[in-house]
C-alpha cells in the first residue's frame, strides 16, 4: 500500500504517494526526474549514488524512499547557485577529475558534504573520506587536487 511522503528536496517542498519498497534513487530519478544522482551497483558500494540528507552525505541506492520523510534533500541539481556551476563543480572541470563523468555527481556531493563540515581537511582527509567512491577513470589524484582546490577558494570565498 502506498504511504504519503513529505520531503523537501532543492529547497522544493514535494508531496508524494509512493510505494515504500522504493529506493530513495529512484524515487529521486525516476519520480522527481532528477537524473543526476547516478546508480552504479545499488549495493552501497560505489558511491555513484550519493546525495546529502539533513547535511550527511547518504548512499540513496540503500536508503528506502520513507527515509526521506521531513528530510532536507540536496542532489548535484541543487548546487548551482543562479545558474554558476558551485565551485566543486569549476574545480573538478578545471583539474580533469570528470572524464566519463558518471562517479562525478556522487564524488561532488560527497566533497560538498565534507568541506561543510570540515573546510580545511588534510590530503588524507579527503582521500579518506571519499575512500567509498569509485572512479574508473581518472584515477584519483586529480580528484584529490581538484578537492583541495575547492577547499581553497571556498575558504577564500567565505572571507570576501
Ligand atoms: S549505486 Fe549506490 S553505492 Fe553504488
Ligand atoms: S570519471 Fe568515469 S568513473 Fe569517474
Amino acid at each position: 500500500m502506498k504511504q504519503h511522503l513529505i520531503t523537501t528536496v532543492n529547497g522544493q517542498h514535494i508531496e508524494r504517494d509512493v510505494d515504500p519498497s522504493m529506493r530513495l534513487v529512484d524515487f529521486l530519478r525516476d519520480e522527481l526526474l532528477l537524473t543526476g544522482t547516478k546508480i552504479g551497483c545499488k549495493q552501497g558500494e560505489c558511491g555513484a549514488c550519493t546525495i546529502i540528507m539533513n547535511g550527511t552525505a547518504v548512499l540513496s541506492c540503500i536508503l528506502p524512499v520513507m527515509k526521506a520523510m521531513n528530510a532536507e534533500i540536496l542532489t548535484i541539481e541543487g548546487l548551482d547557485e543562479d545558474g554558476k556551476l558551485n565551485p566543486i563543480q569549476e574545480e573538478f572541470i578545471k583539474g580533469g577529475a570528470i572524464q566519463c563523468g558518471f562517479c562525478t555527481p556522487g564524488l561532488i556531493m560527497g566533497t560538498k558534504a565534507l568541506l561543510d563540515k570540515n573546510p580545511s581537511p588534510t590530503r588524507e582527509e579527503v582521500r579518506e573520506d571519499l575512500s567509498g567512491h569509485i572512479c574508473r577513470c581518472t584515477g584519483y589524484k586529480k580528484i584529490e587536487d581538484s578537492v583541495m582546490k575547492a577547499a581553497e577558494r571556498l575558504r577564500e570565498e567565505s572571507h570576501d
